[in-house]
């Protein structure tokens, strides 16, 4: 069985102080109990992981970084790398976000995405690889073609053993920020076909493999997404920022564990 993931993706979000609060706020709500069910992540700025990681301990609420670079070390400005995110005790990294594909001026390819789960691998961090279609690629009928491609791409070369290899996030760009997310229907035929495309590629690691659903996910409409047989928790924007909203959608991902 999957145990699911709820992973809060703070983007450019909160400050230190903020931060430190939304974790204690997340630890009074998520009981060990809650904890043997669904694994529950918070995932803030670069330069709030160490402190994250502080307030986070004992919790079992893991923390990850939003990104990293794929070199090891070297004259890259502003760059951090897998083992520097490793390092303060991070365990997860978000990679290939779309915003970083489609909108940060990075505009990042399948390519640089492949080297920097590779970089994550070797680190030892579990990536949660982002892929998704555009509205205009969901209108021209592309969608799945899309993911099979970004799928491909983002772990061509590596091998996976177990479900600590990579984590998979169905984010629809069109559902980012927008508050119109995925039907229940849409999201669970992009990850079954997900699911089926990773069993082709990297074999029955596939079944172990959690696949999150990202894109205006809130505790309204968590439910009926998580309780789809091939959604294994979210990847949570902006309702991972409050307490209360993030912990609904945790809520949520319990009542349909087992
Ligand atoms: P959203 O963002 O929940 O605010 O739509 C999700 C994401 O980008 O990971």
């Amino acid at each position: 069985m999957r145990k699911p993931l709820v992973a809060g993706n703070w983007k450019m979000n909160l400050d230190l102080a903020g931060a430190r609060k939304l974790i204690g706020e997340l630890r009074a709500g998520y009981s060990a109990e809650a904890a043997a069910k669904v694994e529950v992540a918070v995932c803030p700025p670069a330069v709030y992981v160490l402190p994250a990681v502080e307030a986070a301990r004992g919790s079992g609420i893991a923390v990850g970084a939003q990104d990293l670079y794929f070199e090891a070390s070297g004259a890259f400005t502003g760059e951090i790398s897998a083992a520097m995110v490793k390092d303060v005790g991070a365990t997860y990294v978000i990679i290939g976000h779309s915003e970083r594909r489609h909108t940060i001026g990075h505009l990042e390819d399948d390519r640089m995405i492949n080297l920097k789960v590779r970089a994550a691998r070797k680190a030892g961090l579990t990536p949660i690889l982002c892929v998704g279609e555009t509205l205009a690629e969901r209108q021209g009928g592309q969608t799945l073609d899309v993911l099979t491609f970004q799928l491909t791409a983002g772990i061509v070369g590596h091998a996976l053993g177990s479900e600590a290899d990579l984590v998979l996030a169905y984010e629809p760009v069109w559902a980012i920020g927008t508050g119109q997310n995925a039907t229940p229907q849409q999201a669970q035929e992009a990850h079954a076909h997900l699911r089926a495309e990773l069993r082709r590629l990297a074999g029955p690691v596939a079944d172990r493999v959690r696949i999150l659903y990202g894109g205006s996910m809130k505790p309204e409409n968590a439910a009926e997404i998580l309780e789809q047989p091939d959604v294994d928790g979210g990847l949570v924007g902006g309702a991972s920022l409050k307490a209360d909203s993030f912990l609904g959608i945790v809520r949520a991902a319990l009542a349909t564990a087992t």
